[in-house]
């Protein structure tokens, strides 16, 4: 579904990202974990195609990107809903707007359905459908993040999300509100998603596959229990000011 080989990628010379190789099989979650400035925007956006590695192969659903035509990368980047950092919303558009962004902006749909299609997300949310006219800045940060992810997954039904900090600055309520939706989006629509996070104590809550970035390279690919007992001496640092929150949590298996 998402696979990345010997991916290097430079900054105006600066290495950025480098021998970076992971996958994501078809209906799983891979959380990326590392410090500010170890690459992981950067991560996405290379599966985006929206930057392209200098060296290196990038798989996205048997596509790959880093030769595909503009017309195919076009038709991928539809099934890829992506949340990005800050949740970014259009501050001057209500929320069917930015919840029908995508389908109001490159599909003919009548205005109607946009707005039913926009109900049917609000409501697969949690969020009430007395929202569909109020502006972003009404809205708590937590509503936010829920509405920016309803953008992401309005277009097309899409097979893979990606989630650039999703819960960061967010209260625990909101934060698990957040994650509780990531999870039931990939039970139930069965995509395959990456979500970026700085959270390690939600980050468990998410998923049982762990990938931690630093300075560029994959340091660590592996598991919840692997994790914690961290064999590499930088995943062992990162880790630690975590652990005593971590290890009393029950760790998901088997996802
Ligand atoms: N447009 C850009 N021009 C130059 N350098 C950039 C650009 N975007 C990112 N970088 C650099 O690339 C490196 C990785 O950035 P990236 O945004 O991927 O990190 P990150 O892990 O997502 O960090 P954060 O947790 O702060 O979001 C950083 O050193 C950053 O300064
Ligand atoms: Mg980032």
């Amino acid at each position: 579904m998402i696979r990345l080989e010997h991916v290097n990628f430079a900054y105006h010379e600066e290495p950025v990202l480098r021998d970076v190789s992971f996958t994501v099989a078809p209906g799983e979650t891979k959380v990326i974990l590392g410090t500010s400035g170890s690459g992981k925007s950067t991560i996405l956006k290379i599966i985006l195609g929206l930057v392209t590695p200098s060296s290196g192969r990038v798989m996205i659903n048997g596509l790959d990107v880093t030769t595909a035509r503009e017309k195919d990368l076009r038709a991928l980047r539809k099934k890829i809903g992506m949340v990005f950092q800050g949740g970014a919303l259009f501050d001057s558009m209500t929320v069917a707007e930015n919840i029908g962004y995508y389908l109001l902006e490159y599909t003919d749909q009548p205005l109607s359905e946009i707005e039913q299609t926009a109900r049917e997300i609000l409501r697969y949310l949690e969020l009430s459908e007395d929202l569909l006219d109020v502006l972003p800045d009404e809205l708590s940060g937590g509503m936010q993040r829920r509405v920016a992810i309803g953008r992401a997954i309005a277009a097309e039904n899409p097979s893979i999300m990606l989630y650039d900090e999703p819960t960061t600055g967010l209260d625990p309520i909101s934060t698990q509100k957040i994650t509780e939706l990531i999870v039931k989006l990939q039970q139930e629509k069965g995509v395959s998603s990456i979500v970026v996070t700085h959270q390690i104590t939600d980050a468990f809550d998410i998923s049982d596959r762990f990938l931690v970035v630093h300075e560029g390279r994959v340091v660590f690919d592996g598991n919840a229990q692997e994790l914690l007992d961290c064999r590499d001496g930088y995943v062992c640092e990162f880790l630690r000011p975590y652990l005593d929150s971590v290890k009393a949590l029950p760790l998901k298996t088997g996802q």
